[in-house]
């Protein structure tokens, strides 16, 4: 029934993100995410959304340590969090998790540090007990993407790997108004408090149309096989009705720049040895969705978006597509906490319209 889904409506002025649509260009604080993810680690993200400049090298120590040192509080958690993390989906974990924390004993000073090291910390846990293992222990003194890769049983002291991850929370750390930064705002908008809105902000994330979509991405390389099947297996699904997964965009008319810089990782990490089974059935894949989905409908192109190549990247440093969505969540926690703090520093309550069309009560004529 609502056919409108906000599009083009400006519910902020934000000195975030800015997503260009139309030329297919994100620029995070002044700077173009290529240039970020391809030289920058998450630590420098956090700290340019944070505090609104890259860091020098000892404010970047510091904040690699603060995270390290919240990973290993976040850890001591654990046993409080009940049976959260039982749940059979990263994202239901997750949500339950996080809802676990409270924001008044945490203190607004530490919030976003604590936070976000919850976050790589719940998530990797749920995958440990998923598989039966104990959760292992952080390492405070590592970058927060090697020790979430060494959490999740992935080969965390792999430099190549570590970088490789690095560069896809980078990516994947804040993108305009999107529906779950926006779900944050709201929240925060009403001053409730950061947790209510980070949890909140993770359950619009999860779904299909939002980061719940590279696993899926998975899923449809594995069940197309090779590249010349996929022309036949694109055209039954568009046939069935259903949406190909990883392409499309509310705001790209373009490619996706994500796709282009996740792409760009995936060559770096094969140029260190390790070879991506999926790249080349991805890049063949991508070519006849593109054609099959343009040939259907000329007027609105349909491109790959970031969560295509999410996919192929996070395969590729080894965790499981029953993961993907929770570290999308590992990455864009931190950009939900640079736009709550944005939306508290300027905003007003957030509280749009709505036009009725129901029935409205029988009018009783006076006797
Ligand atoms: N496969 C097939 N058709 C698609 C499509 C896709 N991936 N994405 C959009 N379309 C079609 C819709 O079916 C619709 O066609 P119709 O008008 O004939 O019904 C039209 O394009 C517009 O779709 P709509 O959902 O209104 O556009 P939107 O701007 O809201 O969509 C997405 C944006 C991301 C929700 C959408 O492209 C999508 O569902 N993509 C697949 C999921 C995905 O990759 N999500 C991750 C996003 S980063």
């Amino acid at each position: 029934m609502d056919g409108y889904g906000l599009e083009g409506v400006v519910v902020a002025d934000t000195a975030l993100s800015d997503v260009d649509g139309e030329r297919g260009r994100l620029v995070i604080r002044g700077h173009d995410v290529e240039e970020l993810a391809l030289r920058r680690d998450f630590e420098s993200l956090c700290a340019l959304l944070w505090s609104g400049a890259l860091p020098d090298a000892a404010a970047h120590a510091a904040l690699q340590a603060a995270l390290g040192r919240a990973r290993v509080r976040a850890f001591a958690r654990l046993p409080t969090l009940g049976d959260a993390l039982a749940a059979t989906d990263a994202m239901d974990a997750l949500r339950a998790a996080l809802a676990h924390l409270r924001a008044d004993e945490i203190g607004a000073a530490d919030l976003k540090v604590e936070l976000t090291a919850a976050v790589a910390v719940f998530a990797a846990a749920w995958l440990r007990q998923r598989a039966g293992a104990a959760a292992l222990v952080p390492d405070p003194s590592s970058s927060h993407a090697a020790d979430f890769l060494r959490m999740a049983g992935a080969h965390g002291n792999d430099p190549a790997r570590a970088g490789a991850l690095d560069a896809y929370l980078v990516t994947a750390s804040d993108h305009g108004m999107n529906a779950s930064t926006f779900t944050a705002r709201v929240v925060a908008s009403t001053h409730s408090d950061a947790v209510s809105a980070v949890v909140a902000a993770l359950g619009a994330l999860k779904g299909p149309r939002h980061g719940g979509a590279p696993g899926p991405v998975l899923t449809m390389l594995d069940a197309i096989g090779t590249p010349e099947l996929a022309a036949d297996w694109i055209a039954h699904e568009l046939a069935a009705g259903r949406r190909i997964m990883g392409m499309g965009h509310r705001v790209y008319r373009v490619r996706d720049p994500r796709a282009a810089v996740l792409e760009r990782a995936i060559e770096r990490l094969q140029l260190a040895g390790l070879r991506s089974n999926r790249l080349a059935l991805a890049r063949a894949v991508e070519a006849v969705a593109v054609a099959s989905l343009g040939e259907r409908s000329p007027e609105r192109r349909l491109a790959a978006n970031v969560e295509f190549y999410t996919a192929v990247i996070l395969d590729a440093v080894g965790l499981p597509s029953a993961l993907f969505s929770a570290t999308f969540a590992v990455a864009r926690v931190a950009g939900w906490l640079a736009h709550i703090d944005e939306q508290l520093a300027g905003g007003r309550l957030i509280r749009p319209a709505s036009r009725y069309v129901g029935p409205m009560p029988e009018v009783c004529e006076a006797a």
